[in-house]
């Protein structure tokens, strides 16, 4: 064994203040395959340690400045998965408890045969490998766990994964970004399942869902009688979610006024109730997410620029489904479910399309084809006449209103029938867009025939009334 090389690179640290003993040493394992850095002396050593991850390090117990018990000692907190084996002048029964107090693998009398050295060295080695294996193995497990529903392996989700595993551990606000249906509850949720806070409660609220008065009842709660209705004390989200993680959809969306309050909760976990003087402390970590562009609603003065940068710690982009064309099938497969098929071409159609709604709008039309296919297969005619190419993309710039129909009736429905669009359905947001209430929103929505999701209904005169 002993003319073999190693079989895995090993990073390897030598430090001896006895520079020919050392020479020896490292020549000697350098022929056997280790990758060595050396030192003749503590700080040094510290040094390389800065700059490089080591494997085994191999440390003389006596040297003048830092010893190589202290060495260790450090060495164990910079880098604590790196295999230590020391080397003493007098193989004392209190040497050996030493080493074993700084937590080395081994200790070595000199002088011994290189030949014993080397097999110690091997041995740590192996150890060292076995954990390394161990924590990649780790971190595997606990990510099929946290992020077991989502599908997808292209590199931009891998890359979500990744960040989920880095970021869910911690404390840090996390700012999840990307467009309609990409997957952004999703991600908060994986988020929390991998945070310390998993056995706590994750508490949602979405700020384009709520009037700003609502909201703030809400999130911070009120004492009784503070306003018209509120009969009872009651407690906010915040409170609720003490301990866990509130996750704030729609962030983009919350009014200016209630931005300070936000921002205070964030910088010390301080807050109160409407209506009520007392001071409050709360421990909650906040994950927030929107399909917005924040730099552009900061930069309008929509959105303050420090309660920006302190929900931004850590953001994670969420890719559209264009942008990972090769998912598709995956995500095609898992929505179809078992007894499910797919005609190729029908598969192909769902791939060349955008998906303005991405992975929910995918969901829909799956399901909607399941509803009109007859013998459990999908055919391209069970697709949404916009997937298969039959009519122009909803995505592409609302039809012009021809000059004949320039009413201002006609107007105004092609204008709610855009912002309905472009948000996507949403009435609360269409409202707020419009600048009327959502009942006034139903009102001409009703007036101009148009469905709730933004269609056109019916047949209309030409002004656009029916
Ligand atoms: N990677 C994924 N794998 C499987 N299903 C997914 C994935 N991402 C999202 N989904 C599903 O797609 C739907 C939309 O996801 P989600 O509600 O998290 O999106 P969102 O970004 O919050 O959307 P919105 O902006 O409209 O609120 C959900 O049904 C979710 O389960
Ligand atoms: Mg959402």
């Amino acid at each position: 064994m002993s003319d073999e090389t190693i079989s895995q690179p090993v990073d390897l640290l030598v430090v001896d203040d006895d520079a020919e003993y050392r020479g020896t040493v490292v020549r000697r394992l350098k022929r056997r395959g280790y990758e060595i850095l050396e030192a003749g002396d503590g700080e040094s050593a510290l040094q390389l340690l800065q700059g490089r991850q080591f494997d085994v390090a191999l440390l003389d117990m006596v040297m003048p400045g830092m010893s190589g018990i202290d060495l260790a000692e450090q060495l164990k907190i910079l880098q604590p998965e790196c295999e230590v084996v020391l080397l003493t002048g007098q193989g004392t029964v209190e040497n050996a408890v030493r080493a074993m107090k700084v937590g080395a693998f081994d200790f070595l009398t000199k002088p011994c045969p290189l030949a014993d050295l080397e097999v110690i060295l091997e041995k740590a080695a192996a150890q060292r490998r076995l954990t390394k294996e161990n924590t990649q193995l780790r971190e595997l497990l606990s990510r099929s766990h946290s992020t077991a529903e989502m599908i997808g392996e292209s590199p931009a989700m891998r890359e979500v994964y990744h960040l989920i595993e880095r970021a869910g551990p911690t404390d840090k606000a996390i700012l999840i970004q990307g467009e309609s249906g990409t997957g952004k509850e999703l991600v908060a949720k994986a988020l929390h399942r991998r945070s310390l806070r998993a056995d706590k409660p994750l508490v949602v609220i979405n700020c384009a869902a709520l009037a700003e008065t609502l909201l703030e009842s809400e999130l911070f709660g009120h004492e009784k009688g503070s306003f018209t209705g509120a009969i009872a004390a009651k407690p906010g989200l915040f409170e609720i979610a003490d301990g866990g993680t509130l996750f704030i959809d729609e962030i983009g969306e919350m009014p200016g006024s209630l931005q300070p309050k936000l921002l205070r909760v964030l910088e010390d976990g301080s807050m109160r109730r409407i209506g009520s003087i007392k001071e409050r402390r709360v421990d909650v970590r906040i994950i927030a997410a929107t399909n917005r562009d924040m730099t552009t609603e900061v930069k309008a003065g929509r959105f303050r620029e420090d309660l920006f940068y302190r929900i931004n710690v850590m953001s994670l982009q969420l890719p559209p489904l264009r942008e990972r064309v090769g998912d598709i099938p995956a995500l095609v497969r898992k929505f179809l479910g078992p007894d499910w098929r797919i005609d190729p071409d029908a598969l192909q159609a769902i791939e060349r399309y955008r998906w303005p709604g991405n992975i929910r709008q995918l969901i829909n039309a799956i399901d909607r084809a399941k509803i009109l296919s007859d013998d459990k297969q999908i055919r391209r005619k069970d697709l949404p006449r916009e997937v298969t190419g039959n009519v122009p993309e909803p995505a592409v710039a609302p039809p012009p209103v021809p000059p004949d129909v320039n009413s201002l009736a006609a107007l105004q429905r092609a204008h709610i029938l855009e912002i309905l669009q472009r948000e996507r359905g949403n009435k609360a947001r269409a409202a707020r867009v419009l600048g009327v209430n959502r009942r006034s929103l139903y009102r001409l929505l009703e007036r101009y025939a148009i469905s709730a999701e933004g269609e056109a209904a019916g047949s209309l005169g030409k002004d656009g009334v029916r």
